[in-house]
């Protein structure tokens, strides 16, 4: 093959397949490819696939299924599968699919390169162990290209928690933190390319202990590290269990002023049988009591949160104390989900499934419940001054698309020049995913 090889990736899922295809097109970047945005131009076809929705493994089955003519055009054309439906799948993706040339999951990454070598001289290589070597070491950073304002790095991969519906601790594998130099040396890379705005990413994120100068050192205390860069101006971290959640890390909330005043903070349940079922391991209460000391800490914090409706065994009064919950702590913003089943998770093979039609009947209710929290928290935010970095053009002459401390994208008339600043943004209307404003 050329020098000049062409890479297709698509990514699926969560926040953190996105970063780890941003350092997969890097690491292939310096063996000559380079990225396009459509499979029909490229030699490299690589799926970075999600396990974490139902039927994942069948939707990337039938995804493969649809490239077969471009590789009947194109019979050097190589294909691999990455991400957590290869973790979960290994060499039953090959053997369902002969035409995929390589399987590689989500520790083995820093491979990559060496695979790609030996699926251009018509190899198959399959990585999905759980390697010694740290795959973040390994991975290079690339060039020093620009970066738009708001980036993601991930610091904290795998679970430990094993809740009973969740395949994450099966395919991203134990709890592993990054060492604190190694974060903040890509943090002040990223920060000199433009970066002012960074969400630390992780699994379960504020379990983070990573290795630092005096030992072990916990999310709050690499939260303060960060913030000693100076250009970089917003810090933020998800996803987070609610255990995970002490003192120290709330109370960085109320003390230090880049952390961002917004949690993503899942609960799934309201019920405590049916917590206690998911293997949670906390209660509704022991959530609230977090919620209150988060709002004692800060009190402008806007939470987030992830529900499953009809987790097996969950009955109408079960579901009645999900909408109790968030009644009282009125989200800001939240994900919400029917159970479905993983196979392999502890939950798959109960006996108490519920029906597909009550789980659609109160999926319907809490999104109606979370759909009017979100309207009046954005419309709570006009006639406010909130500060905005600004990120993007917007689709009109002389717009620019910020964002708020909250999430929120905010469109206002303003210098174009101004990308990457944080100005002061009076906000006049409000959306149902997006606010309008103006300098303040
Ligand atoms: N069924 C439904 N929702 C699930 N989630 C994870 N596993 C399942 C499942 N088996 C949801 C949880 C989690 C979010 C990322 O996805 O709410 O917090
Ligand atoms: Fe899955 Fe989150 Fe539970 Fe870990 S804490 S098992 S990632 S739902």
């Amino acid at each position: 093959m050329s020098a000049d090889k062409k890479l297709f990736i698509k990514t699926f899922g969560c926040q953190m397949n996105v970063y780890d295809s941003e350092r997969m097109v890097t690491a292939l970047g310096q063996d000559g490819y380079s990225e396009v945005s459509s499979p029909e131009e490229a030699d490299m076809i690589l799926l970075n696939t999600c396990h974490i929705r139902e039927k994942a493994a069948e939707k990337i089955y039938s995804d493969l299924g649809r490239f077969k003519p471009l590789k009947a055009k194109n019979p050097d054309l190589k294909i691999g599968v990455a991400g957590c439906v290869a973790q979960a799948e290994g060499g039953e993706i090959m053997r369902r699919q002969p035409m995929v040339d390589m399987v590689v999951g989500p520790q083995s990454y820093h491979r990559l390169p060496d695979m790609a070598r030996s699926v251009e001289q018509g190899k198959k290589p399959i990585e999905t162990d759980f390697p010694e070597e740290d795959k973040f070491e390994h991975l290079p950073r690339g060039p020093k290209m620009k970066r738009a304002p708001a980036a993601f790095l991930t610091v904290q991969e795998g679970c430990d928690k094993f809740c009973a519906f969740c395949v994450v601790p099966y395919t991203r594998g134990a709890e592993s933190s990054r060492p604190v130099a190694q974060i903040i040396a890509e943090a002040r890379d990223l920060v000199e390319r433009g970066v002012r705005d960074i969400t630390l990413l992780g699994q379960n994120v504020n379990a983070y202990h990573g290795t630092g100068e005096n030992g072990d050192q916990t999310l709050p205390q690499l939260i303060d590290a960060l913030a000693e860069i100076e250009d970089l101006h917003r810090i933020r971290f998800t996803t987070s269990h609610p255990n995970d959640m002490d003192d120290a890390l709330i109370n960085a909330h109320r003390d230090q002023p880049k952390l961002m005043p917004y949690l993503h903070l899942p609960v799934q349940a309201g019920s405590d049988k049916v917590l206690k079922a998911m293997n949670r391991k906390h209660t509704a209460q022991s959530y609230i009591e977090i919620i209150d000391r988060l709002r004692a800490a800060r009190p402008d914090i806007a939470l987030s949160g992830d529900f499953i409706v009809g987790f097996p065994g969950e009955t109408d009064a079960d579901f009645e104390q999900t909408l109790d919950l968030v009644r009282r702590v009125k989200y800001a913003q939240a994900y919400s989900f029917k159970y479905s089943t993983r196979p392999g998770t502890p939950a798959a093979d109960r006996k108490t499934q519920v029906p597909e039609d009550v789980k659609s009947e109160r999926l319907k209710r809490l999104q109606d419940l979370l759909s009017e929290q979100q309207r009046e928290f954005m419309h709570s935010m006009v006639g406010r001054t909130l500060p905005v970095l600004l990120e993007r053009p917007g689709r009109l002459e002389g717009q620019l698309v910020g964002r708020s401390e909250y999430l929120h994208g905010v469109h206002l008339q303003v210098d174009q020049q101004k990308i990457g600043q944080v100005v002061n943004v009076k906000i006049v209307a409000a959306d149902t995913n997006s606010l309008k404003g103006e300098l303040a």
